[in-house]
């Protein structure tokens, strides 16, 4: 079985995501963690992200693998784990960035198709439901507030220690909501077939609870 859930970015996509799939016992696949991988590649090779040619240059130099451990899905990047250096404010914009190109979204779909082939799995992205997982038997469309995801994307960078300002993360916010929805190729939006959750006002329990309902009765209705 295949649950697939998208949405903006601060929506708790990743947290509620992680958290139903241990719950339902199957396999949780962070895709934003691989567009951010080869971001940060970019980021460090000094190539703009913007440059379609430039990015689509390295890419055949790059690997990317994950792995699982008690902490969760490890992603790594040419053999070297990169999860604790993805989550920087710079590398969620160039992520957004190199997801506009079309050569890297096909090389990252690859890889997760390829996971969901032998696994049962709950994966979340932007681009889950409407195209790399069009046949998942549970679509989630997770949204809220862009104030509310904003907020809570930097209360999360506080905590982390990361220093951040409010209007400037919203602002980023803005820019990926925009760019990840405007973008050609598998843009960000709700499958026709998805059910849509807008947490704005619930709990991170009530929001996994809400996902592992619907999971649970989908399941249901297939046996
Ligand atoms: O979910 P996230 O914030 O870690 O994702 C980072 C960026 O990666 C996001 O702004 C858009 C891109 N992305 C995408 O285009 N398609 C996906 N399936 C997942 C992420």
């Amino acid at each position: 079985m295949k649950i697939a859930i998208d949405g903006p970015a601060g929506a708790g996509k990743s947290t509620i995501s992680k958290a139903a799939a241990k719950k339902l016992g199957f396999i949780y696949i962070d895709t934003g963690a691989m567009y951010r991988a080869v971001g940060l590649a970019a980021v460090r090779q000094g190539i703009d992200t913007t440059d379609t040619e430039g990015v689509t240059s390295i890419l055949d130099d790059i690997e990317i693998s994950i792995s699982y451990d008690e902490s969760g899905q490890q992603i790594f990047l040419n053999g070297e784990n990169v999860s604790a250096h993805i989550r920087l404010p710079e590398i969620s914009v160039a992520a957004s960035n190199v997801a506009v190109i079309p050569a890297v979204r096909l090389k990252l779909v690859e890889l997760q198709r390829e996971l969901a082939a032998h696994n049962d799995v709950l994966m979340d992205g932007r681009d889950i439901g409407t195209y790399v997982l069009p046949d998942a038997e549970v679509k989630i469309f997770l949204t809220a507030s862009v104030e509310e995801r904003a907020m809570r994307r930097y209360r999360e960078l506080v905590e982390k220690g990361i220093q951040a300002d409010f209007d400037e993360v919203k602002a980023d916010m803005e820019y990926r909501d925009k760019n990840d929805s405007e973008r050609e190729f598998a843009p960000l939006k709700p499958a026709e077939d998805s059910i849509i959750l807008d947490n704005t006002d619930l709990s991170l329990e009530q929001s996994v609870d809400k996902i592992c309902e619907i999971a649970e009765a989908r399941k249901a209705e297939k046996q």
